[in-house]
């Protein structure tokens, strides 16, 4: 399976930091927030990565996650020269995407709970269809909005809608088979000029191939395009990262427990950076 995270583009909704710092590496607490979403990419077992961003911005990613050997993956990166939608990935992934199966997850979106490990395992173990999640929202008019019925069968999708029809957000987190390149081919721009996730989903839910996958209460879900969004988030990982001692989104040590990199991998990183404290941890995770 391949992964792509789409960390370009738009990022009005953060003017004026934006003009001095690249949107997706403003930091969350004491992280770039690229490590976020490429911290759910390993833990659901995908090696093979294409970061996918706005021509400015390729260099700053690539020196931060570079080939990705750091954390025994491939990462190679895409360029989105105009944001045209989030499902403009599939067009730019193509030749990345090669027919596989392929995880695509947005740059500014944060998970953490205990239910992230199996959700991920059932996204990843079906073979045919596209697979979304439901998260329940106050207010769901700012995203994708899923309705289904009691069997989990899903009913309708719509992006944005005045009156949502459920209570139930999709979050920048979606799994499909080889058939997303093809559908995405056939997409026209929505009425705000995009090619809209939402429109490759509809597209899996005509054919009857759509599922949803429910994140419980349980689940942190936070999306981090919007200043109060960077503050919420950050101060969510800081209150649990200090409560537990423990780091939500540390690739290292999720590239490590996955196995991706042995022993001498991660106490090479941990010495190089033992002035930090994010080396000190990566060195007490050999210690336990
Ligand atoms: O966060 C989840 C929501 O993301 C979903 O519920 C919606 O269905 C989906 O359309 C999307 O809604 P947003 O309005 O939040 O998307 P936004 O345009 O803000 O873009 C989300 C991220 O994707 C952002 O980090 C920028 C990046 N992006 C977006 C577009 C449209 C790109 O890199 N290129 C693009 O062309």
């Amino acid at each position: 399976m391949k992964g792509i995270i789409l960390a370009g583009g738009k990022g009005s909704r953060l003017y004026p930091m934006t003009m001095a710092v690249s949107k997706p590496l403003i930091p969350i607490y004491d992280k770039p927030m690229v490590y976020y979403p490429l911290s759910v990419l390993l833990r659901a077992g995908i090696r093979e990565i294409m970061l996918i961003t706005a021509p400015a911005d390729v260099e700053s990613y690539r020196r931060v996650l570079g080939d990705g050997s750091r954390y025994g993956l491939s990462i190679t990166y895409g360029v989105q020269y105009v944001a045209r939608g989030i499902a403009d990935a599939f067009l730019i992934a193509e030749d990345f995407i090669a027919g596989e199966r392929c995880c695509l997850i947005l740059g500014d979106n944060l998970f953490h709970g205990a239910q992230l490990k199996s959700l991920l395992a059932a996204a990843c173990e079906r073979q045919a269809g596209a697979t979304v999640f439901g998260y329940p929202v106050k207010d769901p008019r700012a995203y994708g909005v899923v309705e289904f019925d009691d069997s989990g069968k899903v009913l309708s999708i719509e992006e944005k809608p005045k009156e949502p029809k459920s209570r139930y957000a999709v979050p920048g987190l979606y799994f499909y088979d080889g058939d997303a390149v093809e559908l995405a081919k056939t997409l026209t721009p929505s009425a705000r000029g995009e090619l809209e996730i939402t429109s490759l989903n509809e597209e899996y839910l005509k054919r009857g191939k759509l599922h949803v996958e429910l994140m419980e209460r349980g689940m942190a879900w936070l999306d981090t395009g919007t200043p109060e969004g960077i503050l919420n988030a950050a101060q969510f990982v800081e209150a649990v990262q200090t409560r537990q001692g423990l780091y939500i989104a540390c690739p290292e040590e999720i590239a490590w427990q996955q196995g991706f990199i042995d022993d001498a991998h991660l106490a090479k990183i941990g010495n190089e950076l033992k002035m930090t404290e994010y080396g000190q941890y990566l060195l007490s995770l050999l210690e336990k």
